[in-house]
Formats: C-alpha cells, structure tokens, sequence
C-alpha cells in the first residue's frame, strides 16, 4: 500500500481550514504535521492549538512529526489531540525504545525518524518494535529544499536490515520529494510519500496530490 501524506507547513496557515479541506476532498491519505520546538531543529513552526485547529476539520488520519527534544513529555497531548501516528526522532530520544512503549500504549502507531547523517543500522534494536521509518530526505527544519540523493542508498539499506530481522515496517520519506522522484522512490520500496511545498506551492493541489498518487502505484 502506498500513502501520501500532504504537509500542510507548505499551506497558507492564514486559510488552514480551507486547506484541510481541501486534502479532505483529495486523495490524501494522511495529513502530514510537523510540530518544531526550535531546539532541535534551527525553527519553530507550531504546536497543540494549531494542531487542534486541524483536527476540527480533517477528515484524514494525522500523522504527527515530532521534531522536538524530550518528546515523551508531550505524547499524551499529541495522542488526544487526534493524531493516529507519532513519530519522534531517533537523535532526540536517549530512551528512545521507553518512548516507543508509550506511543503504542497511547494507541498511536510509533514511527522513528532519522536525519540524513544517521544510519539506519542504529534501528536494528529498535525495528521489530515499531510501526514506520521516517527517513528525511533533507535536514529537518524547513520545507522547500532539495532532496538528497543518498536516500535512496539509504532505503536499499532500511530494506537489507528489514529482511536480516525478518520483520517489516512502514518506510516513509520526508523532504524534497516531488514527481520527479516519487516513482523511483517508490520503486525502493518506499511505502509513504511527505509532500510539502510540491503540493501546496502547485497551482490545483488537489490534481498534485491525484498525480502523485498515480506516480507512486509501480
Ligand atoms: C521538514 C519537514 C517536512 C517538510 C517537507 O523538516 O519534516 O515534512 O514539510 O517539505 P517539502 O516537501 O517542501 O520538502
Ligand atoms: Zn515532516
């Protein structure tokens, strides 16, 4: 199965109930929501009221990206605030398996997301107990940069460590990610599709969202 996931940090927060109504009506499968505290990441972009603000509107599960430090002392929040996913990242969680336990004893899938430097054979102690990988694409912290090619050197990796663990999680890419990639990404076996800026910058994002969910069926 093949997911994308619209962020709505690429929407014009002056109309954000007309834009997840928009991604209601389109063939969005999760509303992509990236929460920076800017500690861990160089940018602050929003927090509980605006992700309630969406949660009134949207029809669409939430997939919640955590780019903050000390997370575990905000799942609670996020959890009854609507979102279905949480995903913290693996350079922000020295607890990181005790984070993990309580996503999922919140009832929330648990997604671990790692920076472009990080590699993924860090998660083997972690894989068999999580839901997603969120692999980024670009350093976090702003939408609107450019995809770095060594995600997909990446991805062959993720899939090795999957296979050697016999176990298999969601892998999802965040960053630079646009019709001139989502095909061959998708072909390495990526399973979710962030799209920020190629999405919401596009002139009728709801077609953006169709084609790329067309791109992505390989
Ligand atoms: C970056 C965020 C991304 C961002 C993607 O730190 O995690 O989700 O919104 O934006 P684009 O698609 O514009 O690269
Ligand atoms: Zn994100």
């Amino acid at each position: 199965m093949k997911y994308i996931a619209p962020s709505v940090l690429a929407a014009d927060f002056g109309n954000l109930q007309s834009a997840v109504e928009m991604l209601n009506q389109s063939e969005a499968d999760w509303i992509h929501v990236d929460v920076m505290d800017g500690v861990f990441v160089p940018n602050i972009s929003f927090g509980m009221p605006v992700l309630q603000a969406i949660q009134q509107h949207t029809q669409k599960p939430l997939d919640v990206h955590l780019m903050i430090t000390n997370p575990d002392q905000y799942l609670t929040e996020f959890q009854k605030l609507g979102a279905d996913r949480i995903t913290v990242h693996y350079e922000a969680c020295p607890h990181l398996h005790r984070t993990v336990q309580q996503i999922k004893e919140l009832g929330c899938k648990a997604g671990v997301a790692i920076n472009p430097h990080t590699s993924v054979q860090l998660l083997e102690n972690i894989l068999t107990d999580i839901d997603l990988v969120l692999i980024m694409s670009v350093n976090p912290g702003f939408g609107g940069q450019s995809f770095i090619e060594q995600t997909y050197q990446k991805l062959t990796d993720l899939r090795q460590l999957m296979q050697k663990a016999d176990t298999s999680v969601l892998i999802e890419v965040d960053g630079g990610v646009s019709d001139q990639n989502a095909t061959q990404l998708s072909q390495a076996g990526v399973n979710a599709f962030v799209a920020g800026s190629f999405v919401f910058k596009s002139a009728d994002p709801m077609t953006t969202i169709a084609n790329l969910k067309q791109a992505v069926q390989v």
